[in-house]
């Protein structure tokens, strides 16, 4: 079938506020999310990580804890099955072997998963676990980042590691004004209320999983390819997920319960302990940012260069690409930019809101910053004067850049036009006060989704996605989506989705779910509507059609296309104790067509207070002596808390929408917290005079 891209629709139901479908079930209870779903027969899994940061297992001593009660077995890369992992999975990466567990006695970082316990209750094998002895062959380790590594290296990822054109050194030194400045960004982690957890079931050579996931046919793929099973014999469900942010693909829950069901025989469950996911489940590594500015006295570019090091283990390659959003924002006629990854011995980085984008906005959008009090132009209007005609690096035209619309529509409803710019000269009793500006864009991608939508005999529609709702609102998002393709109020639509049966979609990631999905349930709805005969009879099994959207996707890719933005932030300096509180915070966003302003803004909103977050409180640290994290917990990972955050943090949107996707979706998923902490590190640096340019801006660094 094809699908034909239309302007957005008559008015319907997209684009009207609606309260998420499942809501009640969510408040109520009644929503079971995968470790609360009841199995008879389930055993539990409780996984043993290592305590030494590098070397070799020696022994696991199971005899001990085998004989503790309820104990079933235990799993090592000594008794456990092999597993495939030489492929490459539908996301274009191979697996990051931390989820294929238990292949070798090789310990490549503390906390790595050495064991898995099986019990018959959780606390059985949690205090089994405790106490099961494993013996390591120390090796010296090293977890050192820093930004003169010798054995730092430019590495691709999902873009190419390095991209340049004309002469850097020679349009610097022909610039008027030149910023050269260094900016650091922590180890920050994804801290998800609903930690990850796994069952896994065989019933004959088929494997049956429920997870908490943002990927059905990611995960069963991976799966299917790691244990050696043809795609349809593994079925993964995932119907409530508690939040995900880039950590919840496979993970070693899913593989560890799969290994020990087969062996047991019965379901088996595992779930992480919250200071476990600290070391398996990914985090945003750490970045040191290098950037170099040279523009004329008017402030326009001459010559830029972003470079950006992360670190990765030393079994994956993961580049957090902070470097790349300047491949979007800014051109000048000398344009370099490089991500570098240097490989620790450290647990592997992965995708966390924003993955490059986040970090790389702080980096540049505080250069920018720098830029203009040295050129003595407005923030905003030195952003204007360098806003490029087409893809700085790719040079394809923009489907739509509407970043000066942001800045316009943000400066009228925040006041910006009364800020006298000089720093460090507004005072509110003890209180410096200032504000500031930062730019936000995030890719809008789109992936290959199939859907299945039903007539049901009784006038209701069934839409079938393997979609994930990680608390998003994709689940209200498809159903209006839906309503509105068929001409149908949304309460005759029922959306299911967490179904790997249902066929193959896209991820609840890069900020592409609702759109990827959005596309494939417009199509089968479309098409639906025009099959329909008014009062014509149904079968009994209703008329059901299937959509792919695969082939009509591929031509998204001649243009560049974003999600834009802008974020304003006004902060108070506590003289005395170094403290920053944020008062508020604006964020306009050029989103695309926006499906459900309800669940949009909260979703914009969440992103903004991350970004006060990772301004102010994130970081996670690594003790040099024992390679592991400091508190790896909660209580020692501060996340920014209600009494950290103002009630004043709106976001709102301009008209905007997608001229080739069928609803005008761009999607909103990451654009949120992208320039916040810029904004906000750039108000500190107004309300007082002094620059910081690592993260967070703690207390005692303001003093
Ligand atoms: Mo997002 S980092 O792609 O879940």
């Amino acid at each position: 079938m094809t699908v034909a891209p239309q302007r957005p629709a008559v008015p319907g139901q997209v684009g009207t506020a609606h309260t998420r479908v499942e809501g009640r079930d969510k408040v109520t209870g009644a929503a079971r999310y995968g470790g609360d779903i009841p199995f008879a027969g389930l055993a539990h899994g409780m996984l043993v990580l290592s305590t030494v940061a590098r070397g070799r297992i020696r022994s696991v001593d199971t005899g001990a804890v085998l004989a503790m009660p309820g104990v079933l077995t235990v799993l090592h890369h000594g008794n456990a099955p092999r597993l495939t992992s030489d492929y490459v999975g539908m996301l274009g990466v191979p697996p990051d072997p931390t989820a294929v567990v238990f292949q070798h006695d090789r310990v490549p970082h503390a906390g790595w998963p050495v064991a898995l316990v099986v019990a018959e209750t959780p606390e059985q094998a949690r205090a089994a676990a405790d106490v099961l002895t494993v013996r390591y062959e120390e090796e010296p380790h090293d977890v050192a980042l820093s930004a003169d590594r010798p054995d730092a290296y430019a590495a691709d990822g999902h873009m190419p590691g390095t991209t340049e054109k004309g002469d850097l050194e020679a349009e610097l030194a022909a610039s008027a004004h030149v910023v050269d400045a260094e900016y650091t960004t922590p180890e920050e982690h994804h801290a998800m209320m609903e930690p990850h957890v796994a069952t896994a079931w065989w019933d004959g050579g088929r494997l049956d999983v429920v997870d908490s996931d943002q990927g059905i046919t990611w995960v069963a793929d991976e799966l299917a390819r790691m244990f050696s099973l043809d795609a349809s014999a593994v079925r993964v469900r995932s119907e409530h997920v508690g939040g995900g942010f880039g950590s919840k693909g496979v993970r070693p829950p899913q593989v560890a319960a799969a290994m020990a069901a087969a062996e047991l025989g019965r379901p088996v469950r595992v779930s992480l302990t919250r200071r476990q996911m600290f070391s398996v489940t990914g985090y945003r590594s750490p970045t040191v940012q290098r950037v170099r500015l040279g523009a004329e006295p008017d402030g326009r570019l001459r010559a830029l260069e972003h470079t950006s090091l992360n670190q990765t283990s030393t079994v994956y390659e993961f580049v957090e690409p902070g470097a790349g959003v300047a491949r979007t924002m800014y051109d000048a006629v000398a344009h370099r930019t490089e991500n570098r990854v240097v490989r620790l011995d450290v647990p592997s980085p992965t995708w966390m809101r924003a993955p490059g984008e986040a970090p790389g906005s702080f980096a540049l959008e505080c250069a920018l910053d720098e830029l203009a009090e040295k050129c003595g132009v407005d923030p905003i209007e030195l952003r204007l004067r360098n806003e490029p005609e087409t893809g700085p690096v790719s040079g394809l035209p923009f489907a739509g850049r509407n970043v000066a619309a942001c800045f316009r529509e943000g400066a009228r409803r925040f006041g910006w036009d009364a800020r006298d710019p000089r720093p460090g000269v507004r005072r509110d009793g003890r209180w410096l006060v200032g504000t500031g500006t930062a730019a936000a864009s995030f890719p809008a991608g789109t992936l290959p989704s199939t859907a299945a939508v039903t007539a049901e005999p009784d006038g209701t529609f069934t839409v079938r996605i393997s979609a994930s709702d990680i608390g998003t609102g994709a689940r209200t998002a498809l159903t209006l989506i839906a309503a509105d393709a068929l001409r149908v109020p949304s309460e005759r639509i029922d959306v299911r989705l967490g179904d790997s049966d249902f066929g193959p979609s896209g991820i609840a990631a890069g900020s592409m779910g609702t759109r990827s999905w959005g596309w494939a349930v417009a199509a089968a709805a479309e098409e639906l509507r025009e099959r329909l005969v008014p009062g014509g009879e149904l079968p009994p099994e209703g008329i059901t059609v299937r959509s792919d959207t695969t082939a009509a996707i591929a031509a998204l890719a001649a243009k560049e296309r974003h999600t834009w933005g802008a974020q304003f932030a006004e902060v108070a300096v506590d003289v005395t104790t170094g403290e920053v509180r944020v008062r508020r915070m604006l964020g306009v966003f050029a989103a695309g067509r926006i499906v459900n302003p309800l669940t949009a803004r909260n979703q914009l909103v969440g992103g903004m207070t991350w970004g006060i977050s990772m301004a102010l409180h994130e970081e996670a640290v690594r003790d040099p002596a024992s390679g592991a994290l400091y508190g790896a917990d909660l209580a020692g990972y501060h996340v920014a808390t209600h009494a950290d955050v103002p009630p004043e943090v709106e976001a709102v949107w301009v008209d905007d929408h997608d001229p080739d996707d069928p609803v005008g979706i761009k999607g909103i998923g990451e654009v949120g917290i992208v320039g916040a902490a810029a904004a906000v590190a750039n108000a500190v640096w107004h309300a007082t005079g002094v620059r910081h340019r690592g993260l967070p801006i703690r207390p005692d660094r303001v003093l």
